[in-house]
C-alpha cells in the first residue's frame, strides 16, 4: 500500500515534475534530515536543494554545503546525527536558538574540514562529545551559554588548531584535563590563545602544566568556578598572557611572587578566593589597568607603596584585604587611577586628598575603616565614602557620611525627539523612528576602566556596533544601549537595540546578519570592556525579504517550468523513481523524512507539495486502529463526517477524521489540503500524522490531545479547572500558533475560525490550535483579501469583515480579543442574546477592583488578588476587538504582551514546559481547504454551534 500512495503522487499530486538538483544529494538529505529535527525553520528552507534555492543561512561552493550561519532565527528542536554528514563544512553557528537542545551528536566529530563551531545561547545539554576531538582545522569552539554538563573530554586536546575555547555558562565539572603521555590534554593546545571556562562547576586545581614555554596564550578566564589549590607558580613560562581571570573560587596559599614578571597583563581578578600569604607585589607589571585582589585571606599589611608606580592602573580593588595604618597621599595622586575600592579595611588615621590628586579619580570607597579625619587640601569634588568610619561617628552630615544608593542607570543613548509616541511594542530610535528594534545584553568579561559615568566609553561602543553593521550592509537605523551595571560575576553588562532603517521589522536575513556578528566576534571595541558575549531576546521579524544573506552560487541552477517540458520531465520523474524504487539500499535519510524530496527542487513555488512528516495510511490500517470506526471512539462530528479516537500500532493516540461520502472532494483538492496541511510546523498548531486516500475514503490523522477543547474546560464540561496561570498559558499558547500563521507560515494564512471550541488542551493543559476548515493562505497581496464568502462563527465574526468582505489577520486578531474575555468570563461569546465585548465594554471601569469587572469574571479562576496583570490582560482583549484593523495589535505584538503579563504574574513564558518538549518531534500539522464543509472540523466536543453565519 506504500506503493499505492507513491503512484498517487506521482501522477495524480505532481503536476510538474522538476529535476535540478545545484545540491549534492547525500548533503541534501543530510541537511533535510537535520532541518526534520527542528521546527520554526526559516521561511526559505522550501524543497530540496539547499543550494540551488537560496536557503537562508546556507553557503555551498561547488554543489557542497560549506557553511550553516543561522544564528537567532528561533528554530527549535534537537540538532540531528546527519549534521556529521557533511563533509565540506566550514563553519557551523546556530547560535541564540534557545529551544534548540538535547546532546550534541558525536558525529560533529566527522566534519573534518570545520573551522568554527559556534552554539553560544543555545539548549544543549549532557557531555561534550570527545569526537569533537577530531576536528583538526577547528579554531573557534564557542559552546557558552548553554546547559552542558559532565566532564571536558581530554580529547579536545588534540584540537591542535584551536584558537577560541568558549565553554562560558555551564554545567561542566571536574578537572581541567592534562596529558600523561598516553592520554592528550589541554596543555597541548598550543596555539589556544583563549581559554574562557568561567561559571561552570570546575574543580580541583588549576594544573601547573597547563602553562609552558610552547603556550602563546593571552586569555586564561575561569572566574566562578570550584577551582582549589594554589596558583601555578609556571605561570611566568608563559610571557604573552594578557588577562587572568581566577576570581570567585576556592584557591589557596600566597599568590607567587613570580607572578609580577607577567609584564602584558591588563587584567588581573584574583578577588573572592582564600589566598593567603602577603598581599602580592605587582612592582613591574607596567601595563596593569585592572586590578581586583579584594575578599582573600592575604596577611595584614599597610597600603603597599608600588600601586602608585603602576603607570595605567585605573582601577584597584582592595575590599576587605586587611589592609591597615594610615593610607598615603600618592595613592591618590597617579594620573590614570579611577576607583580606589578599599572599604572594609582597617585604614586609620586622617584622610588627606592634596591638590595633586588625578584629575580621572572618580570613586574613593572608604567605608567600613577605621579613618578619624578627613582633610580635603584638594577640594576633590567626586566621589568619597567614608561612612562606618570613626569620620563620621558623630552624627555628621557631610556628604561623604551618607551610605549611597546605587546609580543603576549611569547611561542611555540619547536623543532629541520631541513628544513622538511609539505604537505599543515599538520603540523610539535615536533619530526618531518608531520601529521593533533587535534588542539583547552585552556581557563584558573584561575591563580596563571603571568610571561607569564616563560616556565616552558607551558612545564608543555605540559606534563600533554601528560600523560593524554598516560594514555587514544591514539595514539599521541607528543603536541604542541603556542601563549599563556590573553584575554579580563582575561582568558589565549593557542593554542593546538595534534599530532598522527604512522599514518597521528587521526581515530573518538582516538578523541573521546581526546576530552572526556578535556571535561570531566581529564587534570590535576599543579596549575600554573587552571580552564580550551577546544574549538577544527572542525577535519575530518580517517575512520574505532574505536578500541578504542569499546565497550567490547561481552557477548550476537549472530552472524549468515552462509547460512544453513538463512533461519530458514527469517521464525523467518515473524513470529516477522506478530506480529508486529498486535500489535495494535507499538513502535512509531522504526516504523517512523526504519520500518525495528528490523530485522537489521548490523551483515552481506552490506545485509541489510538502509532504514531510505525514504518513500514508490504508483504510485497513485506520479501521484496525478505531476498532471498526466503533461507536465508543466517536469523539466528535460535524457536517464532513466524523472523529474517531484511535490507536497506532506503536501506541500513538490519533484523531481520525473521516470524510461522509457526500462532502468528500477530489483527488487534486484533497491533495492541495494535505500540502497545506504539512507546511506549517508549530508546537502550538495540531499536528497532522498522514491521511489515507485508499478505498474511496478520504481521512485525516491528527494527533490525539487527551483534555479535549478549551470549551469544554471553560464550561466545566471535563472537570478541569483552570486557574489564572492556566488560562495564561492557553492564551500565550493560542497566540503564538496564531502569530506562527501569520507571520512564518509560508504563505501566511489566516485561520478565520479562531474560538474556543477549535484550541485543544494537551496532558499538561498546553493550548494547540486547531480546525483550519475555513483557513486561507493570504498569497501575494498581504493588504487584503476580498472573500465571496464571509464565514465564521457567530459571536468570534469581525464585523469589519463582515462589512467589507476584505480579509486580513486582524480579522483573526478580533477573534483571538473575543477569545480572551471568554477566557476571563467563561462565558460564551454570545450567551442569552448578550454579546460579550458589548458585555465587558458597558461594564468596564478602570479605576475600580478588577476594572470592575467583578461580577462577570468566572469565579473559578482564582481569587481577585491572585490575578496579577489582569488589567492589562483586559485592556489587551479590547484592543484585539477594536472596530478597526488598524487600531487592532498584531498577533506577535499580542504574544508579546501576554508574554510581559506572565512576568507581572511571576511566569517564565519561555520556560519549556514538559508538554512542549514533548512535541519538539518535527511532525507536521493541520490545515484545511473548504472541501468537507463549512462546519467545524476537529470540534471533539461533538457540540456544533449552530450559530454560524455562512454568507453568500
Ligand atoms: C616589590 O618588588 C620590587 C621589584 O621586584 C622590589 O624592588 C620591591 O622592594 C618589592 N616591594 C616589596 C614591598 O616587597
Ligand atoms: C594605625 O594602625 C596601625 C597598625 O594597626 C597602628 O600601628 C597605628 O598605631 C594606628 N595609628 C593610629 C593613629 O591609630
Ligand atoms: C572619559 O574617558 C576618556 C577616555 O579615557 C578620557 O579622555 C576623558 O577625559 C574621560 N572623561 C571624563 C569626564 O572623565
Ligand atoms: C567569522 O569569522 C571568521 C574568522 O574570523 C571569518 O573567516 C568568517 O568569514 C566569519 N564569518 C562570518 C559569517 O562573518
Ligand atoms: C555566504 O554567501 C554570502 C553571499 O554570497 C556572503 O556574503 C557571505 O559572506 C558568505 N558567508 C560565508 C560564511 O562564507
Amino acid at each position: 500500500m506504500m506503493q499505492k500512495c507513491w503512484i498517487f503522487f506521482l501522477f495524480i499530486v505532481f503536476p510538474v515534475v522538476i529535476v535540478a538538483a545545484d545540491t549534492v544529494s547525500d548533503e541534501a538529505a543530510a541537511l533535510q534530515s537535520v532541518a526534520g529535527g527542528w521546527q520554526n525553520k526559516p521561511g526559505s528552507w522550501n524543497g530540496f536543494d539547499p543550494c540551488g534555492s537560496a536557503w537562508l543561512g546556507i553557503n555551498c561552493t561547488n554543489s557542497h554545503i560549506t557553511s550553516i550561519i543561522l544564528p537567532s532565527v528561533g528554530v527549535t528542536g534537537t540538532l540531528a546525527g546527519d549534521i556529521g554528514n557533511l563533509p565540506e563544512l566550514l563553519f557551523l553557528d546556530l547560535s541564540y536558538n534557545p529551544g534548540l537542545g538535547g546532546s550534541l551528536p558525536a558525529s560533529i566529530g566527522k566534519l573534518y574540514k570545520l573551522k568554527n563551531l559556534i552554539l553560544l545561547g543555545c539548549g544543549f545539554s549532557g557531555q561534550i562529545p570527545p569526537e569533537l576531538g577530531n576536528l583538526q582545522r577547528l579554531t573557534i569552539l564557542a559552546l557558552n551559554d548553554n546547559k552542558f554538563s559532565g566532564s571536558m573530554p581530554p580529547a579536545l586536546g588534540n584540537l591542535s588548531s584551536l584558537y577560541w575555547f568558549d565553554i562560558t555558562g555551564n554545567q561542566i565539572s571536574g578537572t581541567i584535563p592534562i596529558s600523561d603521555g598516553i592520554n592528550p590534554g589541554f596543555d597541548m593546545l598550543r596555539r589556544t590563545k583563549h581559554f574562557h571556562f568561567g561559571g561552570n562547576n570546575l574543580s580541583g586545581n588549576i594544573p601547573p602544566q597547563l602553562f609552558h614555554s610552547g603556550m602563546v596564550t593571552l586569555h586564561v578566564i575561569l572566574n566562578n568556578n570550584n577551582f582549589n589549590g594554589s596558583i601555578p607558580s609556571t605561570m611566568n613560562l608563559v610571557p604573552t598572557l594578557e588577562a587572568l581571570r581566577f576570581d570567585r573560587n576556592k584557591l589557596t596559599g600566597p599568590v607567587p611572587p613570580t607572578l609580577n614578571s607577567l609584564t602584558s597583563i591588563k587584567e588581573l581578578y584574583l578577588s573572592n578566593n582564600l589566598l593567603t600569604g602577603p598581599l602580592p607585589n605587582l612592582t613591574g607589571m607596567n601595563a596593569l589597568s585592572y586590578v581586583d585582589l579584594s575578599n582573600n585571606s592575604f596577611d595584614a599589611s599597610d597600603v603597599p607603596p608600588w600601586f602608585s608606580t603602576l603607570p595605567s592602573l585605573t582601577t584597584l580593588l582592595l575590599e576587605k584585604s586587611h589592609v591597615q595604618g594610615q593610607i598615603p597621599s600618592q595613592l591618590f595622586s597617579f594620573s590614570p587611577l579611577q576607583t580606589a575600592q578599599l572599604k572594609n579595611n582597617l585604614l586609620n588615621g586622617t584622610l588627606e586628598i592634596d591638590a595633586g590628586y588625578s584629575t580621572q579619580l572618580q570613586l574613593v570607597d572608604l567605608q567600613n575603616n577605621d579613618i578619624a579625619d578627613f582633610r580635603n587640601n584638594g577640594n576633590y569634588n567626586n566621589v568619597l565614602l567614608l561612612a562606618g568610619n570613626p569620620a563620621c561617628n558623630q552624627g555628621s552630615n557631610e556628604k561623604y557620611c551618607v551610605v549611597p544608593k546605587q546609580n543603576n542607570h549611569p547611561y542611555s543613548t540619547p536623543n532629541s525627539c520631541v513628544s513622538v509616541a511609539c505604537p505599543s511594542e515599538q520603540a523610539l530610535s535615536p533619530n526618531c523612528f518608531c520601529s521593533y528594534p533587535y534588542e539583547g545584553t552585552l556581557y563584558f568579561r573584561l575591563l580596563t576602566v571603571s568610571n561607569l559615568q564616563n560616556i565616552t566609553y558607551y558612545q564608543d561602543v555605540e559606534k563600533s556596533m554601528l560600523t560593524m553593521l554598516q560594514n555587514k550592509k544591514v539595514p539599521v537605523d541607528s543603536v541604542a544601549i541603556h542601563d549599563p551595571f556590573i553584575d554579580a560575576s563582575n561582568y558589565l553588562e549593557i542593554s542593546v537595540e538595534v534599530f532598522p532603517s527604512g522599514k518597521a521589522k528587521f526581515d530573518q536575513g538582516d538578523i541573521v546578519m546581526i546576530a552572526s556578528s556578535f556571535s561570531n566576534q566581529t564587534l570590535k571595541t576599543s579596549g575600554y570592556f573587552a571580552l564580550y558575549y551577546f544574549i538577544p531576546k527572542p525577535y519575530i521579524p518580517i517575512l520574505g525579504g532574505e536578500s541578504s544573506s542569499k546565497s550567490s552560487n547561481t552557477a548550476a541552477i537549472v530552472g524549468a517550468s515552462v509547460g512544453g517540458v513538463v512533461a519530458l520531465l514527469v517521464v525523467i520523474g518515473l524513470v529516477i523513481f522506478v530506480v529508486m524504487r529498486r535500489n535495494k539500499k535507499p538513502k535512509k535519510t531522504m526516504e523517512q523524512s523526504y519520500p518525495f524530496g528528490s523530485w522537489d527542487p521548490s523551483k515552481t513555488s506552490g506545485s509541489v507539495p510538502q509532504l514531510k512528516g505525514a504518513r500514508c495510511f490504508s483504510f485497513e490500517e485506520l479501521k484496525k486502529c478505531t476498532d471498526n470506526f466503533s461507536e465508543s471512539n466517536h469523539i466528535g462530528s460535524g457536517g464532513y463526517g466524523k472523529v474517531y479516537k484511535g490507536t497506532l500500532t506503536d501506541g500513538q493516540m490519533v484523531a481520525v477524521k473521516r470524510a461522509q461520502e457526500d462532502s468528500m472532494q477530489g483527488g487534486h483538492e484533497f491533495k492541495t489540503e494535505i500540502e497545506l496541511l504539512t507546511r506549517v510546523h508549530h508546537r502550538n498548531l495540531v499536528n497532522l500524522v498522514g491521511f489515507c486516500f485508499d478505498q474511496g475514503e478520504q481521512m485525516l490523522v491528527y494527533e490525539y490531545l487527551p483534555n479535549g477543547t478549551l470549551r469544554d474546560s471553560l464550561s466545566g464540561m471535563s472537570g478541569i479547572r483552570l486557574d489564572w496561570k492556566k488560562r495564561l498559558w492557553i492564551a500565550l499558547d493560542a497566540a503564538r500558533g496564531l502569530s506562527y500563521l501569520h507571520f512564518l507560515a509560508d504563505p501566511p494564512i489566516v485561520h478565520r475560525d479562531i474560538k474556543s471550541n477549535n484550541i485543544l488542551l494537551d496532558n499538561h493543559l498546553h493550548a494547540k490550535v486547531a480546525d483550519f476548515g475555513l483557513s486561507k493562505p493570504m498569497t501575494n497581496d498581504r493588504k487584503g483579501h476580498v472573500t465571496t464568502q464571509v464565514k465564521g462563527t457567530m459571536g468570534y465574526l469581525d464585523p469589519e469583515y463582515y462589512m467589507t468582505q476584505q480579509l486580513t489577520e486582524k480579522s483573526d486578531v478580533y477573534s483571538f480579543g473575543v477569545l480572551l474575555l471568554e477566557v476571563i468570563t467563561a462565558r460564551k461569546p454570545i450567551e442569552r442574546n448578550k454579546y460579550i465585548v458589548r458585555e465587558v465594554k458597558a461594564a468596564i471601569d478602570r479605576k475600580k477592583e478588577l476594572y470592575g469587572l467583578g461580577q462577570l469574571v468566572d469565579s473559578t479562576i482564582g481569587l481577585s488578588n491572585t490575578l496579577a496583570g489582569f488589567n492589562r490582560f483586559v485592556d489587551l482583549a479590547l484592543m484585539c476587538v477594536e472596530e478597526s484593523g488598524a487600531n487592532r495589535p498584531t498577533m506577535s505584538e499580542v504574544v508579546k504582551e501576554i508574554e510581559s503579563i506572565m512576568q507581572l504574574a511571576g511566569i517564565n513564558p519561555n520556560a519549556e514546559s514538559a508538554s512542549a518538549s514533548a512535541s519538539y518531534d518535527d511532525s507536521s500539522f493541520t490545515l484545511r481547504g473548504q472541501l468537507y464543509s463549512n462546519e467545524a472540523l476537529m470540534n471533539y466536543s461533538g457540540a456544533i454551534p449552530s450559530s454560524r453565519s455562512d454568507i453568500n
